[in-house]
């Protein structure tokens, strides 16, 4: 049997030049969602699925998630003077999560940030998490996916079926169904125009991967966009090893665009 996943890497260290000039000097991560900041989420999701061990990958103007995460000393002595217990425990219960940050120093890319990781994950299969992903949180996408990993040992990527206008903005799979709702992966497409995409099912922020990404992502060449991008990694590791997609079946909403952001609001 396959190791368990222990831990979770969250990629925050983008621009988030989608939401300026909301995001100039406030990390896009930390926008609240109600009452939540955005990565709180990703981080409650692998909570529950008995993940304990997070590495941040951050950059610059992202410090506020750092004190997010931090002791509150003095509003935490207000909160309990005035007697609101219930604040309290929810403030302190952030300080207790185990967090390693690293800087990525410029952003490279997603592929980058991924591989600056790699001193810390070592040779652990671990899962990824684009916080600006939110799925519903009584969806099981990512316990799904550790199941799956359990039984087939090889990376896994979480997948939604879009409509053919918005193909173009996700990376996109071509393969095939080996039961319902998991795909052996053959091809991956960056952003295609929809009448090039091979099917019409998207990666979207929740992956599982083994360790031997690294070693292709550091031989990576800077490709779309001038960064080190996952996907042309991930289609290299394809040809070495099988490589799996699994459909989630509730809900996401793409908080990292303006209308998603609204609608995972409400
Ligand atoms: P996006 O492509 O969504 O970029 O990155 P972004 O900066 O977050 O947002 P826009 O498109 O400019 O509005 C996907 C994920 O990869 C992380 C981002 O923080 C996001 O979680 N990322 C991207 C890095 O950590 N480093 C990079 O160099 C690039």
């Amino acid at each position: 049997m396959s190791e368990m996943i222990k831990k979770a890497i969250f990629p925050v260290a983008g621009l988030g030049t989608r939401f300026l000039p909301a995001t100039k000097a406030l990390p896009k991560e930390m926008m609240p969602i109600v009452d939540k900041p955005m990565i709180q989420y990703g981080i409650e999701e692998a909570l529950a699925c008995h993940i304990k061990q997070f590495i941040v990958v951050t950059g610059k103007q992202k410090r506020a998630i750092e004190d997010h995460f931090d002791c509150a000393f003095e509003l935490e002595e207000k909160l309990r003077k005035s007697g609101k217990k219930r604040l309290l425990e929810e403030i302190k219960k952030l300080n207790e999560i185990n967090i390693a940050y690293i800087r990525q120093g410029y952003p490279l890319g997603l592929g980058h940030a991924i591989l600056c990781t790699k001193p810390f994950v070592k040779d652990e299969a671990f899962a990824v998490i684009l916080s600006d992903d939110i799925i519903a949180p009584e969806d099981t996408l990512l316990k799904d996916m550790m199941k799956l990993y359990k039984k087939v040992a090889a990376p896994i990527l979480a997948l939604q079926r879009v409509p053919k206008s918005e193909i173009h903005r996700y990376g996109v799979i071509d393969g095939i169904e080996e039961e319902p709702g998991v795909f052996r992966i053959k091809k991956l497409v960056e952003k295609p125009e929809p009448e090039e995409a091979p099917s019409d099912l998207a990666i979207i922020g929740r992956y599982i991967l083994t360790p031997d990404i690294f070693e292709i992502l550091e031989k990576s060449e800077p490709g779309k966009g001038d960064e080190i991008q996952l996907t042309d990694a991930l289609n290299k590791l394809l040809r070495k090893r099988p490589v799996y997609g699994y459909v989630l079946k509730g809900n996401r909403y793409d908080a990292g665009d303006k209308f998603g952001y609204l609608k995972a609001t409400v």
